[in-house]
């Protein structure tokens, strides 16, 4: 691989131990993946907080030197972390303070958490605490390289915004923040960028479900591919879009999606394409919207619901004021939770505008942070839950050993008020 003067410099510890460490990784990475050389970022989005076990006894042994150390640059030995080198950011981690008393969650992960942010902190890293950044404030321009990790963070930034940047992990994220440096190859490159898939839409996509059974029957049929989607589809909202790319990432693995006339490198289909020819053209008819969701609903057999999620992604504050308004003078059923997961940053304007009150003056709670994916919790004895979310859906059952149901929001609102599934495709 091609090293600039500067790239040696930090790998030959002109910055310190840590960098030397980082840029040695940055490295062995980029060799392992042909990359011809590595390029400057100036945005990460990755993870240092999250708790866990293995992280309780590393900062015990060594305090959070070593946990970075270990977990976010592979290096053996304990490294004193110097302040990061570029904007960075914390995504979502476990439950914070506010899920106490309502997440079964160990207080002394949040504890440790705790400790974490403060460390991160001291050192420059922003603790959005939420797999959607770009929610709140972290908006990369178009072009910009970036190190970002979770995919439906990476679909949304190479798509919507049209930055680049692949599924990083924890280590490549780690390095690219005490480098500015991450490995020029796949999503970083023009030709890596453009249309594989024509996906041809023959019944209408128009609302929130829409966009999410679209984007799970997407992601199932080009899996690693880069959709170009055309036909009949009203013009989506960023909710939509963000629902959209977190399916197609789910069902495949898509980091990259074309929307002509409304993603940013598809002035047009041929644009999009790059004037090459499609390697496969998929069609989602009235026959593929169906499929997507009975696939998403064959976890579900007992219509009793004990619990209802909304927000995942992070949801937006469209999202938020539109829950509080389904809730409105309404109560959840007994025996029935309600979460909506939401960035920290939106929750304060949320409150502000009164969105918070409503929906916790019907028994619904508005938690921050994490989700029941990520910190592997749900409301205690769940069995069968509901959501929106077709991402949700997909991984939930599987974790979490329960049953689910997927549907649109207003029949995620029923089931959380009369603690029963009564949602149809229409
Ligand atoms: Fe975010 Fe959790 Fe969904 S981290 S994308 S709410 S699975």
């Amino acid at each position: 691989m091609i090293l600039t003067d500067d790239d040696r410099r930090l790998r030959d510890g002109d910055e310190g131990p840590a960098v030397a460490a980082a840029m040695d990784l940055l490295v062995r990475y980029g060799e392992a993946l042909d990359a011809e050389r590595l390029c400057d970022v100036r945005n990460v989005a990755g993870t240092t907080t999250q708790p866990s076990p293995v992280k309780a006894r590393l900062v015990a042994e060594g305090g959070w030197d070593r946990a970075f150390s270990l977990i976010n640059l592979d290096a053996d030995e304990t490294l004193p972390i110097p302040p990061m080198a570029v904007p960075t950011c914390q995504l979502q981690h476990g439950f914070g303070r506010d899920a106490v008393g309502v997440a079964p969650y160990p207080p002394e992960m949040i504890a440790l958490q705790d400790d974490g942010e403060a460390f991160v902190g001291a050192r420059g890293v922003s603790v959005l605490a939420t797999c959607t950044p770009y929610q709140v404030g972290n908006l990369p321009v178009r072009g910009e390289h970036c190190a970002w990790m979770e995919s439906s963070a990476v679909v949304y930034a190479n798509s919507v915004l049209g930055a680049r940047t692949n599924c990083e992990g924890g280590a490549s994220t780690g390095a690219a923040s005490l480098t500015g440096r991450i490995p020029c190859w796949g999503n970083h490159r023009d030709d890596e960028r453009l249309g594989t898939h024509h996906v041809r839409v023959e019944t209408p996509v128009a609302s929130f479900l829409d966009w999410g059974l679209l984007g799970y029957a997407v992601g199932d049929a080009v899996q690693e591919g880069r959709p170009v989607v055309t036909g009949d589809l009203a013009l989506p909202d960023l909710t939509d879009l963000k629902h959209f790319g977190a399916a197609a990432a789910s069902s495949g693995g898509v980091e990259m999606y074309h929307v002509p006339g409304v993603t940013p490198e598809a002035t047009s289909t041929e644009a999009a394409f790059g004037g090459r020819p499609p390697r496969d053209t998929v069609v989602f008819g009235a026959a593929e919207r169906r499929a997507a969701y009975e696939r998403l609903n064959d976890q579900g057999t007992c219509e009793d619901v004990d619990f209802v999620l909304l927000g995942c992604p992070h949801a937006s504050l469209d999202q938020l004021r539109d829950a509080a308004r389904a809730l409105e003078g309404r109560r959840l059923a007994d025996g029935t939770e309600l979460w909506i997961m939401a960035p920290r940053a939106l929750v304060a304007v949320a409150e502000r505008s009164g969105y918070t009150a409503v929906i916790e003056a019907a028994g619904g709670r508005v938690l921050t942070d994490s989700c029941p994916a990520m910190s592997r919790t749900a409301p205690a004895g769940t069995r069968v839950f509901a959501t929106d979310s077709a991402k949700q859906a997909h991984y939930l059952p599987a974790i979490l050993g329960i049953e689910a149901w997927f549907g649109t929001t207003a029949e995620c609102v029923d089931a959380a008020v009369t603690g029963r599934w009564r949602g149809e495709l229409r």
